[in-house]
């Protein structure tokens, strides 16, 4: 079974036609978004799990990896207390296993009010290299308030926002100016690369590719919740956007 037969609706392909020579993926030399920890949110049901996407990941190319569990009162209440254990649990596996391959916890901190509090309160939150990754919700836009008090005390503490998958919110696709505006103030866009291999839809893909081709995209991440996105990013090296956004894309540090 293929990449293509899990992702995809019988009768629904991703756009062929300008497919290009591979990418050798090793320029983006770390996966900056990933669901890696095993057992702690809607990722890595598993060890074995875990290990198979990283195992794709370094087949790929990758030297190694931040992964992001997700931070969301209610849903997934994790913080550093919860997530430290299981990941140290990981990185000895990974260190038996392939002793190249770096792995850094942070997390994908769900953009409401009580992450605005946690940074308040000086919390020890989960940002290595100083990235503190968010997201939005998908179904509505946050509140233009809490969005801009979020970035501004994250940037007068000293964080580098970090915003995920802009391409997978949906009530900005036809505003995706909003973007620019948002590399403008200094927040790093990040995108799927399951999303530039039309995981998503052509409504996904075109928006990823249109912030790409602005200039407004620095990190690609996987999202990494199962094997089918390791799959999806294999499938992206041919998207010429993966291609462009490697001649953009940050050149940042794990850590
Ligand atoms: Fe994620």
């Amino acid at each position: 079974m293929g990449w293509l037969s899990r992702w995809f609706r019988p009768g629904a392909e991703p756009a062929k036609s300008a497919d290009i020579e591979p990418l050798d993926l090793s320029v983006f030399r770390y996966d900056f978004h990933s669901h890696l920890v095993p057992g702690v949110d809607d990722g890595a049901p598993d060890l074995a799990s875990s290990l198979e996407m990283i195992d794709g990941l370094m087949a790929l190319g990758y030297r190694g990896a931040v992964t992001t569990p997700h931070i969301m009162v209610g849903t997934y209440p994790n913080d550093r207390s919860t997530l430290e254990l299981p990941f140290d649990a990981l990185r000895q596996a990974v260190a038996e296993r392939h002793p190249d391959f770096q792995l850094a916890l942070g997390a994908e901190y769900f953009l409401d009010a009580s992450v605005l509090t946690a940074l308040r309160d000086g919390d020890d939150l989960l940002a290595p290299g100083g990235r503190l990754l968010f997201e939005l919700a998908f179904g509505a836009p946050p509140e233009e308030g809490l969005l801009q008090e979020f970035l501004f005390e994250a940037q007068v503490r000293g964080f580098q926002p970090v915003m995920a998958h802009v391409e997978r919110y949906p009530y900005w696709h036809g505003e995706l100016h909003r973007f620019g505006d948002l590399a403008d103030q200094g927040v790093w866009l990040q995108v799927n690369a399951a999303s530039l291999a039309g995981a998503y839809g052509p409504e996904v893909q075109q928006a990823a590719e249109t912030c790409i081709d602005k200039g407004w995209v620095n990190l690609l991440g996987t999202d990494a919740h199962g094997i089918r996105h390791i799959d999806a990013l294999a499938a992206s090296r041919v998207r010429p956007a993966v291609h462009r956004l490697a001649e953009t894309a940050r050149n940042a540090s794990l850590f």
